[in-house]
């Protein structure tokens, strides 16, 4: 195990009717004037906007909103909730929505207080000294952004989709965790969302580092986890007990926990990246895609860890060859995302033809000649991982 510093202070607030306590939440963590930032409208829809407004007033908490924030987020709303915040003299974010949403809030506050042009921060010119504060109403369990220092952004301009890490300065504050507000997502979103988690997962338990048996234990134990309660949050969407599970486990995926002392991966979050910067599909059903690709990509070059995986999580019989092991692992995998509905081709995420060489070429321009740490991918390495994934 390596050394590492884990800091991850966010406050969860998990249950029931735990929207109510916003205004609390709020106040706690200093906010007097409130910038509320959400989607395309599901919170609206549900009633859970009216009842987070509600929750502020009864705290005394003056607040205005910032809706229309898309998947897939980009820079022209950060760059509108940067100017409210200014004008209305903001002093905390409240994103209510999922991981687009509550990226969007966490650049912005990183805009407000900087001079220059928030973008400066995604293409790693400057770093985020200081924010202002976030705090969060999770309505999707998926890009584990609410226990997260991170901020993906796209900027349409350039069709860049690039992740901002801040170990300390973006963390939320606090994140309200109520299961009931995801009964309404559909199927595709709840799948989707669950490849999600189970991706920040293995981006972290796919590593070199030796003696990491507290991580795998962790992470083996979530992800069977997570493939057991999708398909039940799915058959019976208001069922607590599945998508209590599956919150809990979205935000455990990626608060920095199953990777601590460990090197890292995140080839296939990068890989991915690319396919939603160019053809916007969603992120989660973008890794249903790349991570069997690239799992079968090493199963003939470094097949050791993804052995263990095989057999601990799919439950693939002890045997001497690990590429055998790595593959039978990959089909179950497979089976289990087709099981949810989830694409496992690119042509079954809707690109008929893919431009690789495009995407290949941004991939190695935005992260440079190789990508990821299990085995550094070089150019041909990853235009052979697209190629799988067709
Ligand atoms: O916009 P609305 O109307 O709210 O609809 C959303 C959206 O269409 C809908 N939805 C959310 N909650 C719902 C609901 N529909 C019905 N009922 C509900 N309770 O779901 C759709 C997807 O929402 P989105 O926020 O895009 O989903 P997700 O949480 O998967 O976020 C994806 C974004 O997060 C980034 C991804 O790249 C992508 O841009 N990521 C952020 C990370 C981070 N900050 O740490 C890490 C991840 O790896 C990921 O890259
Ligand atoms: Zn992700």
């Amino acid at each position: 195990m390596d050394n590492f510093d884990f800091y991850s202070p966010t406050e969860f607030v998990f249950g029931r009717d735990t929207e109510s306590r916003c205004g609390e939440c709020v106040a706690r963590y200093g906010g007097s004037r409130v910038l509320i930032v959400y989607g395309g409208g599901s919170a609206v829809r549900s009633g859970l906007l009216a009842r987070v407004g509600a929750s502020l007033d009864a705290a005394g908490i003056v607040h205005t909103a910032l809706g229309g924030v898309r998947p897939n987020p980009t820079d022209d709303k950060v760059r509108e909730g940067i100017a409210l915040c200014r004008a209305h003299g903001i002093d905390m974010l409240l994103a209510v929505g999922g991981g687009s949403v509550i990226d969007t809030a966490k650049a912005i506050a990183a805009g407000v207080p900087y001079d220059g042009d928030f973008w400066d921060f995604f293409e790693h010119k400057v770093t985020v000294s200081e924010a202002l504060p976030v705090g969060t109403v999770l309505t999707i369990p998926a890009a584990g952004s609410e226990g997260s220092g991170n901020s993906v952004i796209t900027n349409a301009a350039l069709q860049k989709k690039i992740s901002l890490r801040t170990p300390r300065a973006l963390r939320p504050r606090f994140s309200i965790l109520n299961p009931c507000l995801t009964f309404t997502l559909p199927a595709a979103q709840t799948a989707a969302g669950a490849t999600d988690m189970m991706a920040h997962i293995m981006e972290r338990y796919f590593t070199n580092t030796p003696d990491t048996a507290v991580t795998d234990a962790l992470s083996e134990a979530l992800l069977r986890t997570i493939a057991e309660a999708t398909p039940q949050a799915i058959a019976r969407p208001d069922g607590y007990a599945a998508r209590a599970t599956l919150m809990w486990s979205g935000t455990l995926a990626h608060n920095g926990l199953c990777g601590t002392g460990c090197e890292e991966d995140w080839a296939s979050h990068f890989i991915e990246h690319e396919l939603s910067a160019i053809y916007d599909v969603t992120h989660g059903a973008g890794l249903a895609v790349v991570f069997p690709a690239w799992l079968t990509w090493m199963a003939r070059h470094h097949a050791a860890k993804t052995a263990q995986w095989a057999r601990n999580v799919w439950g693939v019989a002890e045997g001497s060859d690990d590429t055998a092991t790595t593959l039978a692992g990959v089909d179950r995998f497979k089976q289990w995302l087709r099981s949810v509905g989830m694409p496992v081709t690119l042509a079954e995420l809707g690109i008929d033809r893919p431009d690789i060489a495009l995407l290949n070429s941004r991939l190695h321009e935005h992260m440079g000649p190789t990508v990821g740490h299990y085995v550094p991918l070089t150019a041909a390495d990853t235009e052979e991982i697209y190629r799988l994934a067709l």
